[in-house]
């Protein structure tokens, strides 16, 4: 990569282009799984590009495990079943939301072509880590990091991910054969796909929207007032 970087380290406007473009068209994938296989190589620059990612005092707390047996998968899918119904009964007061949850498809564990579970070791280079002294939870940032990562150069390969949170921790650790310390954060879904949706499917579904920029920004302090930087920010966004 070296060879690629200028002296002073800027990015071409077309290298930020591509940057921006990844993140703007980058979905959360349930459906739309086609049956191409993810080649070796591809696979691995998606985790490469999660390696990469910051991590407290540079702990690198992430393992992938790559699922592919239809067993396993099964295994899980049916926890997800177990899990889906938990959430139906909690909205149970709500028959409107609860219909329109019922018709939402919230995960492709059988139809994409790999499933990975992402994990986190907080025993990695321990028991100190430089900077999680204070904040433990730091170490699980990092994953989330090194996930965003993988999400996002699946993206540029044409890769769809789905994250399945609807399942429980313990069938995981269970199904996976997890050691005790090790915590499962994510369950992704990954392959290609015949599109990509310019929209998230809760969006599209009616779920929720997403929030104006402007109402989850604060100046100084929570609820601030007014200042130079909002200023800045509103002359930034006319141009
Ligand atoms: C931590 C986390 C857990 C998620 N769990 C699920 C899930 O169980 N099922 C699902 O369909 N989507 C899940 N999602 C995807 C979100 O619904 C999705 O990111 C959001 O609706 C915005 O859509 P987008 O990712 O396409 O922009 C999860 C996302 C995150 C970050």
């Amino acid at each position: 990569m070296s060879g690629i970087i200028p002296k002073d380290n800027s990015f071409l406007d077309c290298e930020k282009a591509g940057l921006y473009k990844a993140i703007f068209l980058r979905r959360d994938v349930r459906s739309q799984f086609d049956t191409r296989e993810i080649p070796g190589y591809v696979l691995d620059r998606i985790l490469r590009a999660a390696h990469h990612a910051p991590s407290v005092g540079y702990s690198q707390p992430w393992d992938f495990i790559l699922i592919k047996d239809y067993a396993t998968r099964t295994l899980v899918k049916k926890s997800f079943i177990r899990e889906r119904a938990k959430s139906i009964s909690l909205l149970q007061e709500d028959t409107e939301r609860q219909k329109l949850y019922i018709r939402l498809k919230l995960e492709g564990i059988l139809e994409s072509a790999i499933n990975i579970c992402v994990t986190y070791d907080p025993t990695r280079f321990g028991p100190f880590v430089l900077g999680r002294t204070s904040i433990s939870d730091a170490g699980i940032y990092s994953v989330c990091c090194a996930i965003q990562n993988l999400w996002l150069a699946a993206r540029v390969e044409g890769i769809g991910i789905g994250w399945v949170s609807i399942i429980s921790i313990s069938d995981l650790r269970r199904i996976l054969s997890l050691p005790d310390h090790v915590v499962p954060i994510a369950y992704l879904c990954a392959g290609y796909v015949s599109q990509f949706s310019s929209n998230p499917d809760l969006e599209k579904a009616g779920w929720l929207e997403r929030m104006s920029l402007q109402d989850v920004i604060h100046y100084e302090k929570w609820h601030g007032q007014r200042s130079d930087i909002q200023e800045d920010i509103h002359i930034a966004n006319r141009h």
